[in-house]
């Protein structure tokens, strides 16, 4: 959600408007609205419109010279999408320009309280930073004193790029919960949003922590404490290959994730098992150890996949677990048991609502771990362990590769707890990952299957015991990027309602991998089926019937939402195609959802 880079230096030939837009490419995979930039050239020069960077690009003057420079990429919280809301976003003398990423919560306090007789141009909440900081510098405070007196009086989350066209030697950074990067480069420097609006550039970066306030010029990056204390912070080296961030051969970077999942399982198995035995964490085993509950936090496709982790945890490791929506645990607060282990699941460790959860159960001292594809995030440095998900960039907004990632990575954790031999599940995870393969390698049947079925404004997924949680994440895949308006259900469940919703050509897609529950399933089918419904079929190929669509190669029962997930990705995907969509950018959705 919003994104922002910022630039200041002289990077051999390198203009710096092209550094903004391609950064903000970069970070498209975000979600949003509207886009600009701001350069410095002789005074400031402001770039914005609502609609793609591409759109964008078309209204930037690219003749214009500069070493300087901002941009963002908005989505719409306080005001429609517009250039008129669009950011950057300018105090009314010009001299301070501000992007903004995160949400203001006291704006209308601070509006009434400091700006009653300002006369604002836009509705946005990002407007008030600019307007603050020029009423403190016109009371005689320093640039950087009422930039960090504004921070002091923000209640809410941001990231900001701010510049001050009295003093386009340098440009003021600052964060709070919203995510910022520095990049270090020779002769410039960068903020950005993540390491990949920056790679292209440097593999230089240094993190930053909240309530933090920075300065930037070509050749220093000076951090400093809200009170203005310098802070010391040693760079590190980011590992991502800018060739990761690329699509290559595919058309949408979905499919590219979609078939990633065998590498992606294969690099787990690398990094968590040594020859012969479990490659964990000693301190996280002995969490698991310790602890008598678990309480899995997560949102959209990270808790769905949190559901499967409960029956992981559960029935491999005898650890009872609660799965919780990050978004309603603050409300809905569970009672929490006397050895409590809570595991944020994020693929991008980002998320506002998790990290709202993370800082709750920090406070009443519970022990956190977060599984998270993203080294360095914000779960990941404030929890006390990490687990990485090492599945390489995930660009499309509909999460595929880290579901499954999150899913191996806790049946490990499982598998570890309860003595299971580890040779036995290495050498299932790298069948699995062949087993994908095979379904990935047949992408034609999902095409036509996508084509002839998945053409109706409603649909539905069933299944029963472990199939019903990859029935409300195939579900969630399906609706947020096709728009078809998807529900997955406990098959036993429809018929106490939602099958009066059947009706002539609804697609039905049933999931069946557990023995134990086939013939109940089959039932359900026939019930639908009998009352007009077009029906899909995912077995395993132990459990299959004969008119079975999907049928894939067997694996260990309780890892196989590992495979079943995946031909429902790949219908999500055809579903999508055929109905000309933007995939990897759905309407209104965002990758990293970073405000609550
Ligand atoms: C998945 O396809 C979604 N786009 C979304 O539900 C996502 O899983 C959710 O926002 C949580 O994100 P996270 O894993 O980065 O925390």
């Amino acid at each position: 959600m919003c994104g922002i880079v910022g630039y200041i230096g002289f990077k051999d030939g390198l203009d710096v408007k092209e550094i903004l837009l391609t950064g903000l490419e970069k970070l498209e995979y975000r979600g949003y609205d509207s886009a600009g930039i701001c350069i410095y050239n002789d005074g400031v020069k402001i770039f914005k419109d609502e609609g793609r960077v591409a759109h964008l690009r078309q209204l930037v003057d690219m003749d214009v010279p500069s070493n300087l420079g901002i941009g963002h990429t908005r989505w719409a919280t306080h005001g429609i999408p517009s250039q008129r809301n669009s950011h950057p976003h300018q105090c009314h003398t010009g001299r301070f320009t501000v992007v903004h990423n995160g949400v203001i919560e006291n704006e209308i306090e601070l509006r009434e309280q400091y700006l009653e007789d300002y006369d604002f141009i836009s509705d946005t909440d990002t407007e008030i930073i600019a307007a603050l900081i020029e009423k403190f510098v016109a009371q005689g405070e320093s640039a950087s004193l009422a930039i960090r007196h504004v921070m002091g009086l923000l209640e809410g989350s941001y990231a900001l790029g701010i510049m001050d066209a009295a003093t386009p030697d340098k440009f003021y950074a600052a964060k709070n919960k919203s995510p910022l990067l520095v990049g270090v480069g020779k002769n410039f420097n960068m903020i950005g949003s993540d390491a990949m609006s920056i790679i292209k550039y440097t593999d230089e970066f240094i993190e930053l922590h909240d309530e933090e306030f920075i300065v930037l010029s070509a050749n220093e990056v000076a951090i400093y404490s809200i009170l203005g204390t310098r802070v010391d912070r040693l760079s590190y080296k980011e590992t991502l290959d800018a060739s990761d961030t690329e699509k290559g051969v595919y058309p949408y970077y979905m499919l590219k994730e979609i078939d990633e999942q065998p590498f992606a399982i294969r690099r787990i198995v690398a990094e968590y098992f040594t020859e012969n035995t479990y490659n964990i964490n000693p301190e996280i085993v002995e969490s698991l150890a310790n602890t008598d509950r678990i309480y899995i936090v997560a949102a959209g496709t990270s808790m769905n996949a949190g559901f499967v982790g409960k029956q992981l945890f559960e029935s491999i490791a005898n650890i009872p677990t609660e799965v919780h929506i990050a978004s309603e645990f603050v409300y809905n607060t569970p009672l929490i048991s006397k050895r409590p282990l809570f595991i944020f699941l994020s693929q991008s460790g980002e998320t506002a609502d998790s990290r709202a959860v993370l800082v709750k159960i920090k406070k009443l001292g519970y022990k956190s771990l977060t599984i998270t594809n993203v080294k360095g995030s914000t779960l990941s440095r404030e929890a006390d362990y990490t687990l990485l998900l090492y599945a390489g960039v995930e660009i499309a907004v509909a999460s595929t590769k880290a579901y499954t990632s999150q899913i191996a990575v806790m049946a490990i954790l499982a598998a570890n707890e309860a003595n299971w031999d580890a040779k036995v599940l290495k050498k299932e995870l790298a069948l699995i990952a062949n087993v994908i393969e095979s379904i990935t390698d047949n992408k034609l049947l999902f095409k036509e299957l996508a084509d002839k079925y998945l053409i109706k404004r409603n649909c539905f997924y069933i299944g029963r015991h472990i199939d019903y949680y990859v029935a409300i994440e195939a579900s969630l895949k399906l609706k947020e990027i096709s728009y078809i308006q998807t529900e997955g259900f406990a098959a036993g469940e429809l018929k106490h309602g939602t099958i009066a919703l059947i009706e002539n050509g609804t697609p039905v897609i049933a999931v069946i991998s557990q023995e134990n529950i086939n013939l109940n399933t089959r039932s359900n089918i026939k019930e639908v089926k009998s009352r007009g419904a077009e029906t899909i079929v995912i077995s395993l190929k132990s459990l299959s019937a004969a008119t079975d669509q999907i049928v894939i190669d067997d694996v260990f029962p309780v890892l196989a939402p590992l495979v079943t997930i995946v031909p429902t990705q790949l219908l999500a995907y055809y579903a999508a195609l055929g109905r000309g969509l933007d995939i990897d950018k759905p309407r209104n959705l965002a990758k990293s959802v970073t405000v609550e």
